[in-house]
């Protein structure tokens, strides 16, 4: 199969992919999944999730892509089985459904940047206004869109690749001056311990559950992100350096958002680390005061960059999940990229409009739900539950099924040894890759998904 044109070079393709996996997921969710999991001991299960459970799952997403150079959908298909296409569709279904709501929280981000940028620290406190402002945040996730799209309309390596190379190494020169200025701080090591000392007490099956998600989520596994950049990737490239690659840098980058955000709560509350809203709101309501402690001029330059730094990192992010349905008009439906991209953004922009309006401003969306459990959510929680705690992690069960079973795992062992140097097939490392699609992988989804749906809605 001839390679199709795609990233132009192995460090473009891991930039990319490295790129939709850091994204609002470490920074803004990460830090507060910790806090509300007990700290340390919710890190502990994250880093054993992404590495044992979640690398062999990333791994096979593209070997997929790359052994059928195709989008999820199409690689289903060509690979000879037309009713897995389904996975694929699960998958679309996913990305357009995470991007919708997505693009409202990046939307904030980008709106928090212009109000830093003016020295408006009040918005923490008028957090809930801001957000009900519905014309305001059309404004700021319309124009997040727009960039999204337009990035994406410039093809993989023009556009994508481009993109990732300089918005990367920026984020992590951003986030790394943070943590310096952060360790500063007064309290800082009482906001170190509490993220770095694990209270084993706090682990629940809840805390696990959400830590699988929130891998899941992270990594951007289980909806074929990674089978569509896997798809632009050249048989010469040893993907499973690279898979390692991605993996690491998403787990440092969420480590070190930790690392940033816990001496900020430890300097605001004064080292107790309590009395500060631990849940989505810790970066929009918290940060804003703490940024407003250091002074007018160091405040401004901090607080911009904190959230220019949010919004960069979510950019990368929304690209990969739009190109997700777009390689799936391309490639299948032959439509062109352009007409494509702005078609797909626009609806998906519609479509995240109630999520926009769910935060308090339309009473029928903000208690949208009640599951059998009891627990009333919003609409933009009920999207969210759906695709990233529902949806990704059983995507993630049907692919390594997949491969195990139904395309067979000696086809992906001879695609992953594709640009591999030296023999990889009876090594250790394919050992253990295979146990864990064959067998660890398809059980401990199974279970997790089960005890997901149970625990999420009744
Ligand atoms: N990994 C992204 C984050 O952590 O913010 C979110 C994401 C991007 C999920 C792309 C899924 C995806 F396909």
């Amino acid at each position: 199969m001839a390679t199709r044109s795609g990233f132009s070079s192995k460090i473009g393709f891991i930039l990319a992919a490295a790129g939709s996996a850091v994204g609002l997921g470490n920074i803004w969710k990460f830090p507060f999944e910790v806090g509300e999991g007990g700290g340390a001991a919710f890190l502990i299960m994250y880093l054993i999730f992404c590495f044992i459970l979640c690398f062999p799952v990333m791994l096979t997403e593209i070997a997929i892509g790359r052994k059928t150079q195709l989008n999820p959908v199409g690689a289903f298909k060509s690979l000879g089985f037309k009713n897995w296409a389904i996975v694929g569709f699960l998958g679309i279904l996913s990305g357009v459904f995470i991007l919708s709501f997505y693009n409202v929280v990046a939307g904030w981000a980008l709106g928090y940047f212009i109000e830093m940028v003016q020295g408006n620290f009040s918005i923490g406190e008028q957090f809930g206004i801001f957000t009900n402002n519905a014309v305001l945040i059309s404004i700021w996730s319309a124009l997040f869109m727009f960039a999204t799209a337009f990035i994406v309309s410039k093809g993989i390596s023009g556009g994508i690749e481009r993109a990732s190379k300089i918005l990367m190494p920026v984020l992590v020169i951003l986030i790394l001056s943070l943590v310096a200025y952060s360790f500063t701080l007064e309290n800082a090591m009482k906001g170190v311990s509490f993220y770095l000392i694990p209270d084993f007490s706090e682990i629940t099956l809840e805390v696990a559950l959400n830590a699988l998600g929130q891998a899941f989520f992270s990594l951007s596994l289980g909806m074929g992100a990674l089978i569509t950049y896997g798809s632009y990737v050249g048989k010469k490239d040893n993907i499973v350096s690279s898979a390692a690659f991605i993996t690491m840098t998403d787990v440092g980058i969420a480590f070190i958002a930790g690392l940033m955000m816990f001496p900020f709560v430890a300097y605001i509350t004064g080292g107790t680390m309590e009395g500060v809203d631990g849940g989505p709101g810790l970066i929009f309501v918290t940060l804003p005061g703490v940024f407003e402690s250091f002074g007018p001029t160091l405040g401004i330059i901090v607080g911009s960059v904190f959230f220019l730094l949010l919004s960069f990192a979510a950019l990368t992010s929304t690209v990969s999940l739009l190109e997700v349905p777009v390689s799936f008009f391309v490639d299948e439906l032959k439509i062109k990229r352009n007409k494509a991209v702005w078609i797909i953004a626009a609806f998906i922009f519609l479509l995240g409009i109630p999520s926009m309006l769910s935060q308090g401003s339309v009473p029928a969306l903000n208690k949208f739900i009640t599951y059998p459990s009891g627990t009333t959510i919003d609409f933009m929680t009920f999207i969210e539950n759906m695709s990233s705690n529902t949806f990704l992690p059983l995507g993630g069960l049907l692919i390594t099924l997949f491969a195990a079973y139904v395309w067979k795992k000696e086809n992906l062992m001879a695609e992953i040894e594709e640009g591999f140097p030296g023999k990889f097939r009876g090594s250790f490392l394919s050992k253990y890759i295979s146990f864990c699609v064959c067998y660890l992988c398809p059980i401990v989804l199974s279970v997790i998904f089960l005890l997901t749906i149970s625990d999420v809605y009744f």
